[in-house]
């Protein structure tokens, strides 16, 4: 276990955050060190390797004005009950709603997915794209909208800015993270009301998310300890140590997560025949069709997860996503995060194959949103404030950036169009929402199991492109590079081998 670090004047230097929310009495807030997150991505940007700013791939009309109607269809089509809810029986408990998969016949399981690939998912999403600024069903140029996040997959939402300008992520030694307990596991280091103090809030939005956040500081803490061991000097202790850590976790996204969700033809096809849209020409930049169509992850979530398996006094700890019960609990009844209690961690093997025939499969991706992300808790929202509906918020960003239809997309890239007619009562059908149409491409050419068409050209060409342009990725810095650590299968790397190193796996943990 890692020592408990003092928290209390690490609060007070908290000078902003974006998740306050109006929180219940007593709920915990996410907190959101935007500082850290800035300087890291000014101090890139200085040094002229990374943009500033959103952008785009395609210049063309958007899919609709943003009228008052088109608003109010938006509106209409991500609302709780609509026509994008999957309806889950919330009343069967979360138990029941994981348990037995025919109460959920709209949240279908991907067999070629564990149920991990959302939460990294997720993870990565907060490792390149962060906009704290953009207002919602507003038009807004998306060049001159910043991006807090350094558009390369370098971790920053992890190391902020290193431990010179964010010492209070770090331990005294200036080189390994602070990690707390929960009572029996590793948890996020807490300020005393809850707030994580890490370097991107949204890591703290539920258990999942916080645990690979934690999972990824002790990966980071076991490879130092390898580095010392193996005499590495320790002034280049911890550049050493971050390198070999990002270089691992890019390896897995190379080759366990973009073949997961694009399929390996694709991501075979982009590395040999180059990218043929997203082609920026200079420093790397998260374009807003990107940043709109990854939110696809947010259809493989599902109402509930068993947390652990023996964490909840010997018992799995189960609960719903979310759940309104849960607002203002000290420990709360739903896997929200910013809590801390001994249940709330990750026990990985229903997550990830460890090879015990605990894992269990990921949902399908389709139109078909889980009901509790209909109803987030103001915590879970970045700006802090509703719409409370997440599909609602996809769906009006989508006027934010002016975005062009799916079906102009298709169009525009050569690729054959998918049918819409379904919204024809919102008057979309030959126009749909990005967001919407990547799900149905998804849905009725990938069964659900993977992206395709408009979806998974964008998102693989830009996962490529990101990690072709970043100066520090290991395609640049050492194109042959294998990964060194211990894995199951020498040579390579997989996120069950990421967990094992760090000690958060289920051997270590003895349950
Ligand atoms: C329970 C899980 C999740 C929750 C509660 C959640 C919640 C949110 C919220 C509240 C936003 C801001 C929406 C807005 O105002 O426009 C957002 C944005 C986003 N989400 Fe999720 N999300 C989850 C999972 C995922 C997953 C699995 C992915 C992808 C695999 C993903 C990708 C994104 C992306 C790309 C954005 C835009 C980020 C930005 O640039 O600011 N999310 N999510």
């Amino acid at each position: 276990m890692h020592p408990t670090a003092k928290t209390d004047s690490t609060s007070a230097r908290f000078t902003r955050r974006a998740f306050l929310g109006a929180m219940g009495a007593g709920a915990a807030v996410v907190a959101l060190d935007l500082d850290a997150a800035v300087a890291a991505a000014q101090r890139a940007r200085a040094e002229g390797t990374l943009a500033n700013n959103f952008g785009r791939v395609f210049n063309l009309p958007p899919f609709a004005e943003a009228t008052p109607q088109v608003k109010a269809a938006l509106t209409e089509m991500g609302r709780l009950g609509g026509i994008m809810d999957a309806k889950d029986p919330l009343h069967e408990g979360p138990i029941r709603l994981i348990t037995n998969p025919e109460l959920s016949p709209n949240n279908r399981d991907n067999p070629f997915h564990t149920a991990g690939t959302t939460f990294l998912g997720q993870f990565l999403d907060h490792d390149m794209t962060f906009d704290t600024t953009s207002p919602l069903g507003v038009p807004t140029p998306p060049e001159r909208s910043p991006n807090s996040r350094t558009p390369v997959f370098d971790l920053d939402s992890v190391y902020g800015g290193g431990p010179g300008p964010n010492p209070q992520f770090y331990n005294a030694d200036r080189v390994t993270f602070r990690l707390e307990s929960g009572g029996l596991f590793e948890d996020l280091p807490r300020a005393a009301d809850g707030r994580a103090i890490i370097a991107d809030g949204r890591n703290d939005e539920h258990l999942m998310i916080a645990g690979m956040h934690a999972a990824f500081m002790s990966f980071h803490n076991r490879v130092v300890e390898r580095l010392r061991a193996q005499g590495t000097p320790s002034l280049l202790l911890f550049a050493t140590a971050r390198r070999t850590v990002t270089w691992h976790y890019q390896w897995i996204i190379v080759h366990e997560f973009l073949p997961l969700i694009v399929g390996r033809p694709l991501v075979d096809h982009i590395f040999r025949f180059g990218r043929q849209f997203y082609r920026p020409a200079g420093a790397p930049v998260i374009p807003v069709e990107f940043q709109v169509a990854y939110r696809f992850g947010h259809s493989m979530v599902r109402p509930s997860y068993r947390a652990n398996l023996a964490g909840d006094n010997g018992q799995p700890f189960f609960g719903f996503i979310f759940d309104p019960a849960g607002q203002g609990q000290a420990d709360p009844v739903d896997l929200r995060g910013g809590a801390r209690a001994r249940r709330r961690f990750i026990g990985w093997q229903t997550f990830f194959d460890f090879g015990d025939g605990q894992v269990r499969p990921n949902k399908r991706m389709d139109t078909r949103i889980s009901t509790p992300l209909f109803q987030l808790p103001l915590q879970a929202i970045p700006s802090g404030d509703p719409p409370i509906s997440l599909p609602q918020r996809n769906l009006l960003r989508h006027l934010t950036w002016s975005l062009p239809s799916g079906q102009r997309l298709a169009a525009t890239m050569g690729i054959p169009q998918v049918d819409t007619s379904e919204l024809a009562a919102f008057g979309f059908e030959q126009n749909a929402p990005l967001w919407y149409y990547v799900l149905k491409e998804g849905q009725a050419l990938g069964d659900g199991i993977q992206l395709a068409g408009v979806g998974a050209r964008l998102v693989g060409e830009v996962f490529v492109g990101l990690l072709q342009k970043d100066p520090g990725s290991y395609l640049n810095g050492q194109p042959s590079w294998r990964p060194t650590l211990p894995s199951r299968t020498p040579g390579t790397f997989t996120m069950v081998d990421l967990l094992t190193f760090a000690k958060v796996d289920p051997a270590s943990r003895g349950q």
